[in-house]
């Protein structure tokens, strides 16, 4: 098939372009570089540096493309900046989804749609694990934003023939098994690069809280490898290629099972054979205690399975994108 990746140079992006590709897959990637990076992708692939929110260039590039599917993973993805500065959120990942959103309903794309939603649209969760109908109440403008494309993308999936999907991920982690590709955010938010990076530079990491209500105190969630995450997408194309349109859907992708900081810690202990400082910081505001995706209906319909996401392969495949790599891809 023939794939559009908008937010292709990114972390979860650029995962997927690899795999893709390893399938026999053809990408484009279309990003501003602003997050993302050149260097995290083949150079013989095409490329084309533009921003999502520049309408004419997006009309351009769907006309020319005849794509199979349409990828969006071009957001930006930071909760505590998201609340200190809405306006980045409601105009790229709001006013960016409705730019495409608006291409392909002018354009009369038969493209299926793919987008990248994430757990934060339910905020605290009233249960566990979740499952994709339980009540959406973010509590933070990424999430808020991310809840609106959605709306948006199933509203316009109705109106105007288009099959689209969001697929909501738990937490995204690990590298790509062959190599030179990983996660490289700065700021970096998430918790398996951090440990390892830390353990790495032999400086201590901050678990934020030890007083949640979960077994050791620490907070839980669902980490997926995002090498199976790309898989799924590829599924989901597939699967809504082969569907009559209007049709839209919301979809999870999570292994199911939840591990606490602690517990993450002590296996990139055991992978890295040392013993890694840590300390205990304040929690972070509106970090829930628990989140784990319930992943039945991916399994389902998508035919989901995972290969790479238990903790040892997560880790070990992170731990050798940051030995390699340990300032990202600035080599400096
Ligand atoms: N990383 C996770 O654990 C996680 C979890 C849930 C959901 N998500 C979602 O997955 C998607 C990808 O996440 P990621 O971690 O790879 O993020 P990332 O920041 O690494 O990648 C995003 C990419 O999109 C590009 N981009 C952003 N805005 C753009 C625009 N207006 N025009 C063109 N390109 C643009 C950036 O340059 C970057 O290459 C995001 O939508 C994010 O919200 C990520």
């Amino acid at each position: 098939m023939r794939f559009l990746v908008i937010g292709g140079a990114g972390y979860i992006g650029s995962h997927f372009v690899r795999e893709a590709t390893r399938q026999g897959h053809e990408c484009t990637v279309y990003d501003n570089l602003e997050r993302g990076f050149r260097e995290s992708l083949d150079p013989k692939l095409p490329f084309i540096k533009a921003d999502l929110l520049d309408a004419k260039t997006l009309e351009s590039t769907l006309e020319k493309g005849r794509f199979d599917a349409i990828y969006h993973f071009a957001a930006f993805a930071l909760v505590g900046e998201s609340v200190s500065q809405p306006e980045l959120y409601y105009e790229n990942n709001v006013e960016g989804v409705r730019v495409l959103m608006e291409a392909m309903r002018k354009l009369k794309s038969q493209a299926a749609l793919i987008f990248s939603s994430s757990c934060a649209v339910f905020g605290t969760p009233q249960n566990l694990p979740i499952s994709e109908e339980d009540p959406k109440k973010p509590q933070s403008p990424y999430g808020k934003s991310k809840l609106i494309d959605e709306w948006m993308i199933e509203d316009y999936c109705h109106a105007h023939g288009i099959r689209g999907m969001a697929l909501r991920y738990f937490n995204a982690c690990g590298a790509d098994k062959d190599g030179g590709i990983g996660e490289a955010h700065d700021p970096e938010t998430h918790l398996i690069p951090n440990v390892i990076k830390a353990a790495l530079a032999k400086q201590t990491v901050t678990i934020f809280g030890d007083d949640f209500n979960t077994p050791d105190g620490t907070c839980v969630r669902d980490y997926i490898h995002v090498t199976d995450l790309a898989d799924a997408h590829i599924k989901a194309a597939t699967y809504l290629c082969a569907q009559k349109g209007p049709l839209y859907d919301a979809i999870h992708l999570g292994t199911g099972n939840g591990y606490s900081n602690l517990e993450i810690l002590k296996a990139a202990e055991k992978v890295m054979g040392i013993k890694i400082d840590h300390k205990i910081g304040p929690r972070r505001a509106g970090d829930p205690a628990g989140l784990y995706a319930d992943n039945r209906k991916a399994k389902k319909i998508l035919g989901f399975v995972t290969r790479y996401s238990d903790l040892e392969t997560i880790l070990k495949t992170a731990l050798a994108w940051h030995q390699e790599a340990p300032h990202g891809y600035n080599r400096e």
